[in-house]
């Protein structure tokens, strides 16, 4: 696979732990632990790749409707997750972010988070960023609010996507928008994830449950993103001339 047709920026809705635990009659929550063992499968592969940038949406902003001890019991793997896989990642060289908004997050969970965030600061290797208590509603808000912060006295008629786009939690950290957007599960839906950077994303479903996802699954993955013809609105011929993106 030459570089242009690796994706730059996977995007991940990891779905499916929930189920694939009531199907052994086993504790969601075993299911979400289980989708601990994809996730670092997936981060492994997408690192030994190249790709860039892996966004996981790990607890979405309408994730805190579900039955209060299967968040509570989210929240505390989060702290353990985070205790336990900080030296992997810096022995990959993987920087980790987290994106979302943490001011709902418990002040251990918040430390916590923005400790782990310092000791893989120095990584140079993919970023690793990691969607909680994350809405792509929220994003384009916080991003507006940013934006009317800065410039207080804009005209609303310069407003342009060009204001917004650099205050994106993506944006902010410097990463490019996803080529790639995978989600197992068998759902075809966004589910409020990255909405305004999707908009040119790949998409690649899998039918496979989250915490059967495996490195094989992402290569498929990979295979799919290499097959298509990117557009971003010309025609295939356009493309074919080199008009197209990078
Ligand atoms: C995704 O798996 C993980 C989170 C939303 C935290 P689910 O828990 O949504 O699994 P299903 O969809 O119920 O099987
Ligand atoms: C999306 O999955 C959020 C995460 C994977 C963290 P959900 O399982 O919450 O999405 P819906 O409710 O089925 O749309
Ligand atoms: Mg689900």
């Amino acid at each position: 696979m030459t570089q242009s047709q690796l994706p730059r920026h996977v995007a991940v809705v990891m779905d499916g732990n929930g189920r694939w635990a009531k199907a052994r009659l086993l504790p969601r929550l075993l299911g979400h632990q289980r989708g601990v063992e994809a996730a670092r499968k997936v981060i492994r592969g997408c690192s030994q790749a190249g790709v860039e940038c892996l966004t996981l949406f790990a607890f979405s902003s309408e994730n805190w409707k579900r039955p209060p001890d299967e968040v509570s019991g989210l929240m505390s793997l989060f702290m353990t997750v985070l205790d336990r896989e900080a030296e992997g990642l810096v022995r990959y060289n993987i920087r980790l972010h987290f994106i979302g908004d943490r001011q709902a997050f418990s002040p251990s969970l918040k430390e916590k988070i923005t400790q782990t965030e310092a000791k893989t600061a120095h990584c140079q290797g993919m970023r690793l960023l990691v969607a909680a208590n994350y809405g792509g509603r929220w994003d384009i808000i916080q991003a507006l609010q940013a934006y009317l912060t800065a410039h207080p006295n804009s005209d609303p008629t310069t407003l342009s996507e060009h204001s917004i786009a650099p205050y994106l939690s993506t944006a902010r950290l410097d990463v490019p928008e996803p080529d790639l957007f995978i989600r197992t599960g068998g759902e075809y839906r966004i589910s409020n994830f990255l909405l305004w950077q999707l908009a040119y994303a790949e998409f690649h479903f899998s039918e496979k449950l989250w915490p059967e996802f495996n490195e094989q699954d992402l290569a498929l993955a990979f295979a799919d993103f290499a097959k298509r013809q990117r557009r971003f609105g010309m025609t295939g011929e356009q493309i074919q001339q080199g008009a197209g993106h990078a």
